[in-house]
């Protein structure tokens, strides 16, 4: 038997003239074993890329951002699927319900969102079948969570789905306003009391995450969705907020990363005063999270009904996405911090993981590419090997 009736795919590891066993089942046992295995070509198979983030090997770099996957069905989903870690969509240390669906439209845009047209009102459609066209969504979920000890309880099942080489992180958020857990209100620069209040609550959830099995927690200080308090939306900007909660945290769990997750920086600077201020209990930033914008339907009625402004994400939010990375790859090297990067927005393509690493990402994460195309990870680890074959 020769080589090419053995499967296409190991094809150019193939010599033409392989014969059927690699032994030579003519010769004694003794003399076989003191030889090489028969191999013509002297081809070998690529070794599988491993990846290193936050102090773990990972089997992929690209990971579910918090959002997609949210209980054990779901996360054990994306597990299946190979990404190289999952984070539980954020949860609360107070129940909340969802925002009233539907919760997703697929945003009419052409071209990336620039600095310059933040705040234009952007046309979105419930016909899925223009995503192709865009791959630009909205989302607006408000950031539901069950019962604290339901989450909790379900975590510690999710821990069970994770393969070796995968992590499971638990994004977490504060609850502020009339109906939650914590009665804050922040303004521009808030009384300290006010900012010990939601560390409190933030570090409460967090500390639940790490019991209930999360390898790792996300701060999540930019949700674009909250619809009764907005200030909740700006906690990225807080640095004396982040500080004292990561402190905080370390004195309790000195060896779990833990990391924030950002929005819209208003430029580098700001950027790197709170990165600054975090300093060396910041395990890594995470970012960018959908941007806020006016959002509405064709006809100038709600598109999600109740909202006028939602959480854009995709194709179209890339630009500032990057922009972000590399202000963050920038920052981490001008202050000589080590915290680590899981970079993303607008991720689509195998290209675009390529682009987010070469600019200083750790990791990179999908939201709106996992629910359309499960498989990306997996793609882009064909990808990879495709690359080392190809150099
Ligand atoms: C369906 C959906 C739900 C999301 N929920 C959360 C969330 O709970 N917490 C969070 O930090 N980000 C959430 N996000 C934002 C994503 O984590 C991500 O930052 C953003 O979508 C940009 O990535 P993308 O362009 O790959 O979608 C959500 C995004 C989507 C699409």
């Amino acid at each position: 038997m020769k080589a090419n009736n053995r499967g296409k795919s190991s094809n150019n590891l193939l010599h033409p003239n392989q014969p059927t066993f690699i032994y030579d089942i003519n010769k004694p046992w003794e003399e076989v074993i003191k030889s090489e295995p028969i191999w013509l070509s002297q081809k070998f198979p690529p070794r599988p890329k491993l990846y290193c983030f936050l102090g773990h090997t990972l089997i992929s770099p690209v990971v579910i951002a918090a959002g997609p996957a949210s209980g054990k069905i779901w996360t054990d989903f994306y597990f299946k699927m190979g990404y190289g870690a999952v984070i539980q969509k954020t949860m609360r240390t107070a129940p909340r319900s969802s925002n009233l669906a539907p919760n997703i439209a697929i945003v009419k845009a052409s071209k990336p969102i620039a600095r310059n047209s933040l705040g234009q009102t952007m046309h979105a459609t419930m016909n899925q079948d223009e995503y192709p066209k865009f791959q630009s969504i909205t989302n607006s979920f408000g950031n539901p969570s069950p019962l604290l000890s339901t989450w909790a309880n379900e975590l510690k099942e999710q821990k069970k789905g994770v393969n070796p080489g995968q992590l499971l992180g638990c994004s977490v958020t504060a609850s502020i306003g009339e109906n939650s857990s914590c009665s804050v209100i922040f303004g521009e620069n808030p009384p300290i009391s006010q900012v010990l209040e939601v560390a409190t609550d933030l570090l409460t959830a967090a500390s639940v995450a790490v019991t209930s099995g999360a390898d790792f927690v996300e701060l999540n200080l930019a949700c674009p969705n909250v619809m009764e308090n907005t200030e909740e939306s700006e906690m990225f900007q807080n640095a004396k907020l982040i500080q004292y909660t990561l402190e905080e945290f370390k004195k309790r769990f000195p060896n779990i990363p833990i990391g924030f997750k950002f929005g819209l920086y208003k430029d580098k600077d700001q950027m790197k005063r709170v990165f600054a201020q975090a300093g060396d209990n910041l395990d890594y930033v995470s970012g960018i999270n959908a941007l806020a914008m006016p959002v509405e339907a064709e006809d100038g009625k709600d598109i999600l009904p109740g909202r006028k402004k939602s959480g854009v994400c995709g194709r179209v939010i890339k630009d500032i996405a990057l922009e972000h990375i590399e202000w963050a790859s920038q920052i981490r090297e001008e202050e000589g911090l080590k915290y680590e990067i899981l970079g993303g927005g607008g991720i689509l393509e195998s290209e675009d993981v390529d682009k987010f690493l070469n600019l200083g990402a750790n990791a990179v994460q999908v939201a709106t590419v996992a629910l359309t195309n499960p498989l990306f990870a997996h793609q882009y680890s064909l990808h990879t090997q495709y690359q080392s074959h190809a150099n």
